[in-house]
């Protein structure tokens, strides 16, 4: 006989709510902050995996600002209104209101799936000067506030937070704010597995990840940091006790990564990796959507950093790096990628 799930992951990883929001697969896309514009979720959207996607963080203050002026939004919220979902936005700030604001606004008008807060970057314009981001880790009634009117102000769009372990390595307390996330009304929480003081040194701590668990009654924990392949996926499953898991670096390299992935944890074969041609193929469909955009200037400009990304890992991405780094033009776009972009070997003749 054969048991049937209702999920496309099988019983490893049955989906995940969000509140209202059923995320199947729950392999989640994060926000990075200069990479997950619009192209780029085109680009994942297109591969699948991914039950959730994210934006870049955008900060609530310049939301309200370019509204006041009424300005056009914030280049971080293009496509938002329109793309398919399910879509999350993250928003950053430290004033309750200010975020409760924006919040709404994202809720009702953009009507996207999920509003995300950001309690975990640890860049020092965010932390010292805006207080806001991983320096509220150090405010956990801050962040309750926070919470709750966000919440209060989206319903019932369900809102989430996405935390690092602690400030630093001798201030871990993300059980103490997993509560607090909780009990503010959050709809689910992310953990990235390194404290603020960490930046991105040393390997994230999946068995505190895990830890954090117990102290949620209600909502599915997500647990983050160093996935780089659908085995890493599975055994983040297999080993630790978290709902769902989110990928952020090794996306930029293998946008098919979400795809691969939930094959995988439906104990499907892994599929091949796209072969290098296929990948070059994808980079230029990524550049076409990025120039329909941003325009080509701005574009060739853009995509400089994504497909040094492409690259990485592959033989002869330095050499790529060091000419699409220069490229100012589609034709010297081109002209670096027919030249250097990284090749299949071939087998030398005997
Ligand atoms: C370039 C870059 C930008 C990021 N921007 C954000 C952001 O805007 N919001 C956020 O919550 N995390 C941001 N992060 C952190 C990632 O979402 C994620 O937590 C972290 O990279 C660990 O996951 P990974 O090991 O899969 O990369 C960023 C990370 C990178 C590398």
């Amino acid at each position: 006989m054969t048991t049937h799930h209702d999920n496309t992951t099988g019983p490893l990883a049955p989906p995940i709510w969000i509140g209202p929001l059923k995320v199947d697969p729950p392999i989640l896309q994060a926000p990075m902050a200069g990479f997950t514009n619009f192209p780029f979720r085109q680009i994942v959207r297109q591969f699948g995996g991914a039950g959730l996607l994210a934006t870049e963080m955008v900060n609530a203050k310049g939301f309200v600002w370019l509204d006041e002026q009424e300005a056009t939004h914030p280049d971080r919220l293009w496509g938002v209104a329109d793309e398919p979902r399910p879509l999350a936005v993250q928003i950053w700030d430290n004033d309750p209101p200010t975020l409760a604001k924006v919040g709404r606004r994202l809720a009702t008008e953009y009507q996207v799936s999920v509003v995300d807060i950001n309690f975990g970057c640890p860049v020092r314009q965010v932390t010292q000067k805006a207080h806001s981001g991983s320096y509220l880790l150090s405010q956990p009634e801050r962040m309750g506030q926070i919470i709750e009117q966000v919440v209060a102000a989206c319903a019932p769009t369900p809102v989430t937070a996405k935390i690092r372990l602690g400030c630093a390595r001798d201030k871990i307390n993300a059980t103490d704010i997993a509560q607090v996330v909780e009990g503010s009304g959050a709809a689910a929480l992310t953990v990235h597995g390194r404290t603020a003081a960490d930046m991105f040194r040393g390997e994230a701590d999946w068995e505190m990840i895990s830890a954090i668990k117990p102290y949620l009654k209600k909502i599915p924990l997500i647990g983050n940091g160093d996935l780089d392949t659908p085995e890493k996926v599975v055994r983040a499953f297999q080993n630790f006790d978290v709902d769902g898991v989110m990928i952020a670096r090794a996306s930029l390299n293998k946008p098919w990564l979400f795809a691969h992935s939930a094959a995988a944890l439906r104990g499907e074969p892994i599929p091949a990796e796209p072969s290098l041609e296929e990948q070059r193929q994808l980079m230029m469909q990524h550049y076409h959507l990025v120039c329909d955009r941003f325009g080509v200037q701005k574009g060739t400009v853009l995509m400089r950093k994504y497909a040094c990304c492409y690259a990485q890992g592959r033989h002869g991405a330095r050499d790529f790096r060091k000419h699409v780094a220069k490229v100012t033009t589609r034709e010297e776009f081109h002209q670096v990628v027919e030249t250097f972009f990284p090749r299949e070997l071939q087998p030398t003749p005997v």
